[in-house]
């Protein structure tokens, strides 16, 4: 895994004052009762990110699909090793070829710039260069035994970014919490179920084209955690102006990098900037009344914590952030 534990924006560690935001919790039931049968998307089985081999992006079945991949034993994964019978599922679902804004028109009726900014649509991929094959860009962690771009809507990578927003578990003195087991400090962080899958997630989401990671960052914590898109002009603002402050200020950058996702394709790939925002004190942060928006179905602080299944790499993102927070993990 690629962390980089320097700075995001500065300094490190943050204590930010904010008034509470006038919405009421609206997110009911506690991240442990969550439902882990969710669909395809998200019930693959975690993987450290510090593996090269990617397994999740090898899962049997292609995500919302009937589409079986074909078989990439961990000795196949690498391009750089020759397998005349390597023969790929081609599949793109309907809802990419469909020409939504969020996605590239086919090979062979555009001409994308690969490893480049083109125009607003960053092709450059946060693990190098990568290889252009048959006018197709190819995966940088290898074979997944589709190609074709599946659920993505870019050639190559598609640009994510996760905000992990923590705090410290207290209880009703205002006391920290120790595990009972690694007598550890615990963390809690913001926590959404998303829709789509019935997962527990960090409210991350897609970069837009020309947008900056810190503000996709800010956007996607306010739409999913807050439920930015449906409040009022007012309260929009509002929201605004407390959200710019909280993602102004210092965090730190967990990962930059590939993700290994249901969803990866020979030729198109996730890939995220994970950034952590740590109200240390607990009474910044701590005070933004949560509402469940946009893709989120709830929102909740869970506990940070090895047992808690998350969808795609985020048990990794976590796991990083309790070692470099000295937490329970
Ligand atoms: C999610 C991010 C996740 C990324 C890679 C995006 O769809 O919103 O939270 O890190 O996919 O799995």
């Amino acid at each position: 895994m690629k962390r980089v534990l320097g700075n995001w924006a500065g300094s490190v560690h943050i204590a930010l004052t904010l008034v509470a935001l006038p919405f009421t919790v609206r997110a009911s039931g506690f991240c442990k009762s969550i439902n882990t049968r969710a669909s395809s998307v998200c019930t693959l089985s975690s993987v450290s990110m510090s593996s090269a081999t990617h397994i999740k992006a090898r899962c049997t079945v292609y995500p919302g699909s009937d589409k079986q991949r074909f078989p990439v034993p961990d000795d196949k994964v690498s391009w750089a090793t020759v397998w005349p019978e390597y023969s790929p599922v081609n599949y793109t679902a309907l809802s990419v070829l469909n020409n939504p804004a969020w996605a590239d028109p086919d090979i062979g009726s555009f001409s994308p710039r690969f490893n480049a900014l083109d125009g607003s649509v960053d092709r450059q991929s946060h693990e190098g260069d990568y290889i252009i094959q048959d006018g197709r860009p190819l995966n940088p962690r290898g074979r997944t035994g589709v190609n074709g771009r599946g659920l993505l809507g870019r050639w190559g990578p598609n640009h994510a970014a996760d905000p992990i927003v923590t705090r410290w578990k207290r209880d009703s003195a205002g006391q920290r919490v120790s595990h009972a087991v690694s007598k550890q400090p615990m963390l809690e962080f913001v926590s959404i179920k998303r829709k789509d899958c019935g997962e527990w997630a960090i409210p991350g989401g897609m970069v837009d084209p020309g947008e900056l990671v810190s503000l996709s960052l800010q956007r996607e914590f306010s739409e999913e955690a807050l439920n930015a898109l449906e409040a009022s002009p007012q309260e929009r603002k509002k929201i605004h102006e407390r959200i710019s402050q909280l993602f102004s200020s210092p965090g730190f950058q967990v990962y930059k990098g590939y993700v290994d996702d249901p969803r990866n394709t020979d030729n198109s790939w996730m890939e995220t900037v994970a950034v952590n925002f740590h109200d240390e004190t607990g009474d910044s942060i701590s005070e933004l009344p949560l509402q469940a928006g946009d893709d989120a179905a709830q929102v909740s602080w869970c506990d940070v914590d090895s047992s808690q299944p998350l969808f795609a790499s985020h048990s990794d993102f976590l796991q990083a952030v309790a070692e470099e927070r000295h937490a329970h993990w």
